[in-house]
Parts: C-alpha cells; structure tokens; sequence
C-alpha cells in the first residue's frame, strides 16, 4: 500500500497534486511519499514482533541522506557496502552499533574505516578478505567484530543480474568454507565472530528460497555455537519484493518473517534484516514531461525528458515499471513506447503502454521509482541529474537539487593539457 493515489483524474502524492509538484520543481522529478517509506518500515518492524531485531536499510537503494536520516529516526540502522556508503550512514546520523558492511570486494582503507567507525560488523565474503581484517584489527590494536557471509546456493528465482545465492556467484563463502573461516576466527585473537549472514538476492517473490537459506544458515549457526562460537546475530540480508502492479501477488513482510520464523524459535539470537526495495521501492515515483510524440517503423514513441541515465532499471534488468499520466487515464488509448532523448536504442523507460493520448508538455509518472532509481543515476550524455523531493501531507522538502553545469565539471581538470601538447602529440606520431 502506498500513499500515491488520483482523486477526480490527478496523482496525488499525499496531499501534493503531482501536476503542481512537476510545474513548481521541474522535470525530471523524483517524488518521495514520507508516509509510504515510513509506514514501509514499519510494516517490516512490525513483522518481527518481538524478536530483537534490527532493520538495517540497504543505504545502495536509496543513499540520499533525507531517507537515511529518517530510516535512522525509525530506530533503523543501515546495511553499507562501501566506504562512501558508510559515511552517508554516518552523516545521516545511523548510529555505528546499528551498521553492518557486506560487499565482496572491500579496500584495506574501508575495512580499517569499518573498524575505527565501531561498526556492529563487517560481513567477511573471503578468506583473505578475513586475514586483512584480522591484520588490520592487530595494526590498530582492537577486535573486529566479523559474521561470514554464507552462500547458501539457493535459487532465489529472479533476474539473473540480481541473484547473489547460488554457488555460481560471487558472492559468500559456501558452507564448508564457512565453517573452515569460523575456526580462522576462532583461533584469531583479533577477530570476534558475532554474526552469521546470507543474501540470496533482491527482488525475491517467494518465500521458499529464504525458508531453505535460512535452514542451510540456522544449522551452521547451531552447529557453531556448539562449539562454543559467541555469535549473535543471523543477519538474514535483503531482497523482499517490491509491487510493480497493485495487483501483483508478491508476499508482504509478514510473509517472509512468519515462513521463516519456525526456525528461530529454540535459538536466542538478534535477527538483522537488510530490506532496500521493499521499504522505498513504491514510495517513489519519477516525473516526467513530454518533449515530442513520433512515428517510426509504424510505433508511437513518447520522449520524454528522462531517461536511462536518469532510471536504468528497464534497460539494465528488463524491468517493467508503470507508467501513466498523472491526469489519469480516461480517453481513448493509445500505445507508445516510452522512451528518453539518449543516444541509445537501450534508452527506454517503458514499451507498449496503453495511455490516453498524449501531447507535448503532458507529464507522466514512472511507478516503483524510489529504489534504485536515482541511486543508479548518472551524467550520462552530460545529462543533469534529477531534483528529489519528499513530500509529507502537504509539506514538500527538496532534498536533492538538480545538478547544474557545475557539478558535471566539477571534477575535471583542463589546465595542463595545452595546445603545445597536443602539437608534440602529432609530430611523434608523424603527422
Ligand atoms: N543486502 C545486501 C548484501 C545486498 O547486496 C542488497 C542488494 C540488499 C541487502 C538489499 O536488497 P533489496 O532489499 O533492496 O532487494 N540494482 C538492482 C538491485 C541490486 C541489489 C543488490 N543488492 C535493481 O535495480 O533491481
């Protein structure tokens, strides 16, 4: 349930008309419903009783620092798979017991920053990965708190590109070697096993794979902790499904706890759950104007001002947003792909959708918009990146300015690359 709806023929976010947001602000336009986020969250909390538990957000679906800070306002702490992750956490106010860090790949400075922030723990996906922390932890003369993140090959039946559990990945350690990391860290005097971790991927519609990962994990935890191993914490990751179509038949929170929840009851343990898209996915939605309508090879395209630098997901993964008019959808119908003003044919943001006709100016939204999708933005094409707002009831609170030519320059250097240059280039090469 989200808190996006038409009265009388015009979107609504909340008390906000999304005409009325789209002339005051702009477009592109990500538009944010506190309210849904919030109630999001809360359903998820409310999932797990009275389980101790915490929800630590997945900071990847959405890092802007006004959803993080009221994520941590809700008690919620944060799942980071970065250094620059970690310190948004942080600048939003998250507080460092509350942060746990997975990732396959994490820098000798991000672990050394991991430890110094006092971070609850890293989740380690390799051996040597597992040694640098240990040696890092002696350096600084401390403890690092660890968990393994076990793969526990598990089809978690979605796009390939967003499948983290089957041994075929990346991702983890499998259980054999989870077991020989554990009696590592066992032995590692600089190590603290506190936690045990999964993720088996992210836009996961079914309960079963979780129930079969989390058996797979439960075991090994039980089998640890006879041997005497302090952990914890069962950090079950992310990857809840988010609704793309009001209808769609997706399990809700209670669903993946309660399907899960037969194996935790003879173990005392915190549960950390890592929920991004199931939280922020549908309080987001992606504005839209129309710059042109045109017929091509017998389609109607509709360009739009966004495009898949501004929300990659339908290109990258395939994915099916929706798409409407935010003045409703009476009239007769007509099917357009929606597509964006890039240099690509990938630049699309939605194919056959039916929609009243549509004429230059009219403006559009982009459903389920809120995870990963300004998250996965870029400048691409010298693009300027979208404005993000968060609207409560009636109050509307920017919290993301839309670049400007600055910020597209910003980084980059022109001083020491000379005409001189350019010339010696030339004659080196013969020209
Ligand atoms: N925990 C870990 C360790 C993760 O890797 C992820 C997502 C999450 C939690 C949160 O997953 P969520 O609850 O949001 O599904 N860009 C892709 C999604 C990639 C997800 C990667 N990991 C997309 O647009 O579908």
């Amino acid at each position: 349930m989200d808190f996006f709806h038409y009265s009388k023929g015009e979107l609504y976010c909340e008390g906000m008309k999304a005409s009325r947001l789209a002339g005051l602000f702009g477009t592109p336009l990500y538009v944010y419903s506190l309210k849904t986020f919030v109630r999001h969250f809360e359903v998820v909390r409310k999932a797990f009783g009275d389980k101790p538990h915490i929800i630590c957000f997945a900071v990847k679906a959405n890092p802007n620092l006004a959803i993080l800070k009221t994520a941590g306002l809700l008690g919620g702490g944060a799942d980071v798979v970065s250094g620059g992750e970690l310190r948004l956490a942080l600048r939003a106010g998250i507080r460092p017991e509350k942060i746990v860090y997975s990732g396959v790949g994490k820098t000798e400075e991000e672990i050394e920053f991991a430890l110094n922030s006092k971070i609850l723990f890293i989740s380690a996906e390799s051996m040597p990965e597992l040694e640098s922390i240990a040696r890092i932890a002696k350096r600084l003369k401390i403890t690092a708190p660890v968990s393994i993140r076990v793969n526990p090959d598990i089809d978690p039946r979605t796009h390939p590109h967003i499948a983290t559990g089957l041994k075929q990945t990346k991702f983890g350690l499998s259980e054999t070697e989870s077991k020989k990391a554990y009696e590592f860290i066992h032995f590692n005097k600089r190590l603290n096993p506190v936690g045990i971790s999964m993720h088996i991927g992210s836009q996961v519609g079914y309960v079963e794979p979780y129930v079969d990962a989390a058996r797979k994990i439960i075991n090994l935890y039980k089998y640890l902790k006879r041997r005497k191993l302090p952990l914890k914490y069962i950090d079950i990751g992310g990857g809840w499904a988010a609704y793309f179509r009001p209808e769609d038949d997706i399990p809700e929170p209670d669903d993946y706890v309660s399907a899960m929840s037969g194996l935790f009851t003879d173990i005392e343990t915190t549960i950390i759950a890592e929920p991004g898209r199931a939280i922020i996915g549908n309080a987001g939605i992606l504005l839209m104007k129309v710059i042109a309508i045109k017929r091509n090879g017998g389609k109607n395209y509709c360009i739009v001002d966004a495009g898949m630098n501004d929300f990659v997901r339908p290109v990258l993964y395939n994915a099916k947003h929706r798409v409407e008019s935010v003045r409703g959808s009476s009239g007769e119908k007509v099917l357009y792909d929606i597509v964006g003003p890039l240099c690509e044919s990938g630049d699309f943001l939605a194919r056959d959708v039916r929609l009243p006709k549509v004429r230059k100016n009219d403006c559009l939204a982009l459903f389920t918009a809120g995870a990963y999708g300004s998250s996965m933005g870029s400048n691409y094409n010298s693009r300027m990146r979208p404005m993000e707002i968060a609207v409560a009831g009636e109050k509307v609170m920017v919290i993301r300015e839309r670049d400007t030519f600055r910020d597209i320059i910003r980084n980059q250097k022109l001083r020491d690359l000379t005409a001189g240059i350019v010339n010696s280039v030339k004659k080196n090469i013969g020209l």
